[in-house]
């Protein structure tokens, strides 16, 4: 059997991943610093699959604490979700977004090169592509031009790094994935995203306003061009994306090759409340606020070659994730 280092498996795309991994025969290893998540979600993963990843509290930043998991434990693949990701903080604490994101993936590529561990599935963004004057962003677009945050940035800076090690070693398998927008959680509504604080993302910000902790949703501009004047964005289900992992994980192939992982369709804003309206059964209090910067107007995958390549592609709508969303809100306190 093959066994997986999961780092960053405690966290919102990781659990879900976790879950889907088990339904294939893999041993799993999670690493994590617990600085976003909780190591309870393992109990929930073990309730809805029987199995439980062996957990080890480590920090990307502490390379002689990941040298020594390494040495103790053997890895066929890391698939590497740990990072900070919240847009807002990374232009506030710039320094730490490159110490963990950056400096701590080199430390992961260290211990993986040391210990002949030569795959790994890298979380990337669509933030890469910055702005490319297109909607539809596919992969052979250029990247790391108009990112506008230290977060994007970091994203950029290890799909680099990602090349130039590749280029350096050919038996290294590496897969990029740039994931659109994640939204929903498990059907069992038992594990999902869940921030503490004031969010940034549009669907924890929804999921406050349902639960009365924010009064209301600001929609963020009404003037964009737009059938409806607000943003448009790919939202894909977590469970899909989770699925993506999966199918990667089983086409790893020498050098380096990067998916999108999107739906291809795009939802708006005022779509996206609506959407959750619909699942509710009840209005939810928004009310048009101006722009937010680094906004682009519209942005879709194009997931032609994921579905070419990795014979993947989603299943689930936005509907879905809705109704999702307020299954684990009604199990989460709402
Ligand atoms: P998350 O915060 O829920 O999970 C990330 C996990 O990494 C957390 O459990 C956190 O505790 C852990 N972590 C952070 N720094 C660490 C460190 N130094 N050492 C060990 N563990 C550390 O986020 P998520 O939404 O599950 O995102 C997973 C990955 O996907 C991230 O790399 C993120 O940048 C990327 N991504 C997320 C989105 C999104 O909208 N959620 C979109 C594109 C890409
Ligand atoms: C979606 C839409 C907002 C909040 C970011 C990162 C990207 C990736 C995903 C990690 C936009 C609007 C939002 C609110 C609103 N993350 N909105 N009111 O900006 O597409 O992407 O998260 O890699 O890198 O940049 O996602 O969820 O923040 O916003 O109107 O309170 O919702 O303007 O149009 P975004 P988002």
């Amino acid at each position: 059997m093959k066994r997986i280092l999961v780092t960053g498996g405690t966290g919102y795309i990781g659990s879900h991943t976790i879950i889907e991994l088990y339904k294939q025969d893999y041993e799993l290893d999670v690493m994590d610093n617990l600085y976003n998540s909780k190591v309870t979600v393992l109990d929930q993963i073990k309730q809805l699959t029987g199995k439980k990843p062996d957990f080890y509290q480590v920090d990307l930043r502490d390379y002689d604490a990941m040298d020594k998991l390494f040495a103790e434990r053997h890895y066929d693949m890391v698939i590497h979700f740990a990072g900070l990701k919240a847009v807002a903080e990374s232009v506030e604490k710039p320094l730490e977004y490159y110490e963990n994101n950056v400096g701590g993936t080199v430390n992961l590529l260290k211990c993986m090169k040391k210990y002949g561990t030569k795959k790994i599935i890298f979380s990337s963004s669509a933030t890469v592509y910055g702005d490319q004057g297109v909607a539809r962003l596919d992969e052979t677009m250029p990247t790391g031009n108009g990112i506008t945050n230290p977060y994007g940035e970091t994203k950029h800076m290890i799909e680099e790094i990602l090349k130039d090690v590749a280029e350096s070693d050919p038996t290294f398998e590496i897969t990029i994935l740039r994931y659109f927008n994640p939204v929903g959680n498990h059907e069992s509504g038992l594990i999902g995203e869940d921030p503490n604080g004031i969010p940034n993302n549009l669907m924890p910000v929804i999921m406050k306003v349902a639960r009365g902790e924010i009064a209301e949703l600001e929609v963020y501009g009404d003037d964009y061009p737009t059938p409806d004047g607000t943003c448009i964005r790919d939202y894909i289900h977590v469970v899909d994306l989770a699925k993506g992992h999966v199918a990667a994980a089983a086409h790893m192939k020498p050098g380096v090759s990067i998916y999108n992982l999107g739906s291809g369709k795009g939802t708006s804003v005022k779509e996206m409340v609506a959407a959750f309206e619909e699942a509710a059964g009840k209005p939810l209090p928004n009310h048009v606020a101006p722009r937010r910067a680094g906004d682009l107007a519209e942005l879709i995958a194009d997931p032609s070659k994921a579905e070419k390549e990795l014979n993947w592609k989603t299943e689930l709508t936005v509907a879905d994730a809705m109704r999702d969303t307020i299954k684990f809100l009604s199990q989460n306190g709402a």
